[in-house]
């Protein structure tokens, strides 16, 4: 890991959102807070902030309309703020529900919510534990619920919508190739074994998404949705807030020393939501496609593809037909 990052560019000046509809997922803090301020500032016309606190959604939306760039606007965005728990099936179906009932159109899907730890906490509502279900579960099957609605919107208007994950380098550094799940043994079952838990979680679960964005993008054509995976960098953020402090106090110094503003690691999820092609089913380094190792590996192959498989039975069973109509 080099010392220092990279300079992230300033976006074009005339990069503008005008006329479309955004989602931004855990849009309270951090890069989720200044992609949606960025988006605003570059006219999208209709934001959504999806967040887990709804009180904390409004005091973000009065913020970005606070915001002097978004005043100079010659009209103000229209930001719809609504609940989304990624902890809790039930939070996301709803969600998607609500998503499709309102809104006719949505040109970019950006799921940035997620979230990291050393804890091993289990969700309410199912038991599986937390990250794995916050950072791929939940993700995954939103994702595939809004897809009808993304390739809907390009079909009518002819250019491609995004739907960007925001992943993570963590995922080349993931412990299955040390710790392969055995094949007697589901993906989901080893997820949410406690035993299996440990360290290296975190890109684990940002693994996982990467091979979910991969498999996603070989079933839906990059002409409607690009489908894309971001890494942001090293960014100053809530992130490692909630960390033990024997973890926190040397990462801090860590990110002291390299890690970038959220107003500057935002423009690579701006970036990421305005990318070709080229992009559709990678992950995004920064602004470059980078590829992670494992993935192409027999044993990240045969992880993918069982991975691919047990996730499209669990939509089944979630929401029966939502993985036909994304067109998986
Ligand atoms: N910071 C980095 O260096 C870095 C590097 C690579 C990737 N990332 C990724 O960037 C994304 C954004 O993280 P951040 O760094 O901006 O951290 P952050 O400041 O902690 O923001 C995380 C956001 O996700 C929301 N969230 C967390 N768990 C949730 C749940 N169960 N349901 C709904 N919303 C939830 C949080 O909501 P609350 O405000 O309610 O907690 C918050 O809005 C994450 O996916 C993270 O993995 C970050």
């Amino acid at each position: 890991m080099p010392l220092l990052q990279p300079t992230i560019p300033p976006l074009p000046n005339t990069l503008s959102f005008a006329g479309k509809t955004a989602i931004v997922t855990g849009a309270t803090s951090g890069l989720g807070f200044e992609a949606a301020l960025q988006l605003a500032q570059r006219d999208i016309a209709t934001l959504i902030l999806a967040v887990r606190r709804v009180a904390a959604g409004e005091s973000t939306k009065a913020q970005i309309l606070a915001d002097p760039l978004v005043g100079k606007r010659s009209s103000p965005p229209h930001i719809v703020v609504l609940e989304l728990n990624l902890d809790r099936l039930s939070s996301v179906a709803s969600f998607a529900n609500r998503v499709h009932a309102d809104f006719p159109e949505l040109h970019i899907l950006l799921l940035n919510a997620g979230l990291g730890g050393l804890a091993f906490i289990t969700t309410p509502e199912n038991g599986y534990e937390q990250m794995f279900h916050a950072n791929y579960v939940a993700n995954v099957l939103l994702a595939t619920r809004l897809l009808p609605l993304l390739r809907a919107t390009a079909q009518r208007t002819g250019a491609p919508s995004h739907l960007t994950l925001v992943g993570s380098r963590m995922s080349h550094y993931a412990s299955f190739a040390k710790k392969p799940v055995p094949d007697s043994e589901s993906v989901f079952a080893y997820m949410n074994d406690k035993a299996k838990f440990g360290m290296g979680r975190y890109g684990d679960t940002k693994l996982l998404a990467a091979m979910w964005i991969a498999e996603a993008a070989k079933r839906v054509p990059a002409s409607e949705v690009v489908i894309n995976n971001v890494c942001p960098g090293m960014v100053k953020t809530a992130l490692n807030d909630k960390q033990p402090l024997w973890v926190r106090v040397p990462v801090n110094i860590v990110f002291a020393i390299r890690a970038r503003t959220a107003a500057v690691g935002a423009r690579t999820l701006l970036s990421a939501v305005t990318a070709g092609e080229e992009t559709h089913g990678q992950l995004l380094g920064d602004m470059t496609v980078e590829k992670i190792v494992f993935r192409g590996s027999p044993q990240g192959k045969r992880l993918q593809e069982k991975l691919w498989k047990e996730t499209s039975r669990a939509t089944e069973e979630w929401t029966p037909g939502a993985a036909q109509e994304a067109g998986f």
